[in-house]
């Protein structure tokens, strides 16, 4: 086992909230990495970047349960809280925020941050109460780390568009730091659910890269049509049949509906179902 190298594990706000003071009073900057655990390669890319921007990085591990609609997909959740805090340590996090559930959400808890718009959408109709359980999570986070900026993946990028306009209707002096979205060899998007997918699923899972790619490669061929360019992603997900689409979309990245014709800056945005795993996944035209 590698040593935690002065990495700090904080399981209160209490603590917490010393910690980033006292960072403030010698002008510290502070970077936050809100995450689930399960630290993979894509979570690592997060703490490196916040490591090589800030003084100080918070990596803050909580499973959030209120994010969490399907009740079997929160217990089947992977919890790996003493290798997750090694990884983030050897990549120069300063401290594990790691708070328990009742610590965050005590009895009579009843304060939560809703948003109209764009987080309807998408993740937003298959997953009713799923962004106000983000936005909510981030918000304490927030307020309880006090961090200069924060660092969240483009593969969750409807989660990064919500959190973005959180920020700023909610006037909150943070910055929030796109990053780049980390895939394996065959192009799926690195996430902690790929490990329950069988070595079959894990091969069709492949094809949501290819969707993505082509549909893309089709618009580089001057197709404008989004009709077609949802089509494209569409034949190309029903050849695989473990695959069943949630919903497979091109839309703007303002407003989350479908342009007249596709632009540069457009997304097209994939979730789907492989057996009872959800995926999804995105790439900008
Ligand atoms: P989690 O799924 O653990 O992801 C934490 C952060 O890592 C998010 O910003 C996510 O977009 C990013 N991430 C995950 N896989 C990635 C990949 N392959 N490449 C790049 N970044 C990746 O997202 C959440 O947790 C939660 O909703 C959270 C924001 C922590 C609130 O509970």
């Amino acid at each position: 086992m590698p040593e935690l190298k002065n990495t700090i594990i904080i399981n209160t706000t209490e603590e917490m909230r010393a910690f980033s003071s006292e960072a403030k009073a010698r002008n510290s900057s502070l970077g936050l990495v809100p995450t689930m655990g399960a630290l993979h390669a894509g979570h690592l890319s997060l703490i490196k970047r916040s490591v090589s921007e800030n003084d100080l990085t918070v990596v803050s591990i909580f499973v959030n349960p209120i994010q969490f609609d399907d009740k079997a997909d929160l217990a089947a959740y992977p919890s790996t809280l003493s290798s997750d805090s090694d990884l983030a340590s050897l990549e120069g996090a300063a401290v594990i925020f790691a708070p328990a559930a009742d610590h965050m959400y005590p009895e009579g808890f009843s304060t939560f941050v809703d948003m109209t718009g764009i987080s309807e959408k998408l993740c937003g109709l298959s997953r009713k109460s799923h962004f106000r359980g983000v936005l909510t999570v981030v918000n304490k986070l927030f307020n309880i780390c006090d961090p200069d900026r924060a660092y969240f993946g483009e593969k969750d990028m409807q989660q990064l568009l919500v959190v973005e306009k959180m920020v700023s209707e909610l006037c909150m002096d943070i910055e929030i730091v796109r990053c780049p979205t980390v895939r394996e060899e065959d192009g799926l998007a690195m996430s902690s659910r790929n490990k329950r997918l069988s070595n079959e699923e894990r091969k069709a899972a492949g094809f949501l890269y290819r969707a993505l790619t082509a549909a893309k490669a089709l618009f580089g061929d001057g197709e404008k049509s989004p009709a077609k360019l949802t089509l494209a992603m569409q034949n190309i997900l029903n050849k695989e049949p473990l695959i069943r689409i949630d919903y497979a979309e091109l839309v703007g990245s303002a407003d989350f509906e479908t342009p007249e014709t596709a632009k540069a800056g457009d997304l097209l945005m994939l979730a789907v179902y492989i057996g009872d795993v959800r995926l999804i996944d995105n790439m900008r035209l």
